[in-house]
């Protein structure tokens, strides 16, 4: 059988931002540094990366739906969508890939509505509060759960 080291990091709704997004909670960087932190780690990992990132929920649910044949693992952060968007829910669990969600920022100690997540039934795993450190830990669980 051929290696499964190919990941699709997907990043959601006003991530693109994340330079001007409050440092308390996102620590300042911006979503290209992030990017090229998480393929630094994932290549010590010895998997492939290819980026997406879009603010239409249709663009993220489309994407979702191409994967096809083309990824064997999904890290994301679908920023707000994470916490009510049933149509990425039901895009994602098409792929029937394994897929971690990943946050930046502590989501289960901020604003109540930030608890819930509807995609962690459907995700094998999730990391939040860890900042970018926490993409690497993702990657880490990935590559675990491809082998
Ligand atoms: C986020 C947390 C979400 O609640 C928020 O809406 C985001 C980013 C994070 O990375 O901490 O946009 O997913």
């Amino acid at each position: 059988m051929s290696v499964r080291n190919r990941i699709e990091v997907m990043h959601g709704v006003n991530l693109d931002q994340l330079h001007r997004r409050d440092p308390g909670h996102y620590g300042g960087l911006s979503l290209d540094e992030l990017e090229r932190r998480v393929e630094e780690h994932a290549t010590e990992l010895g998997l492939v990366v290819r980026f997406f990132r879009t603010n239409h929920e249709g663009e993220f649910v489309e994407h979702l739906h191409r994967l096809e044949g083309l990824a064997d693992g999904i890290l994301l952060n679908p920023g707000a969508w994470t916490h009510y968007s049933y149509a990425i829910r039901d895009a994602l669990e098409l792929t029937r890939l394994p897929a971690i969600e990943v946050h930046l920022s502590d989501i289960e100690n901020r604003e109540a509505w930030r608890r819930h997540s509807v995609l962690s039934e459907i995700c094998v795993g999730r990391v939040s509060g860890k900042g970018p450190a926490g993409y690497e830990d993702a990657l880490t669980m990935l590559k675990t759960e491809l082998s």
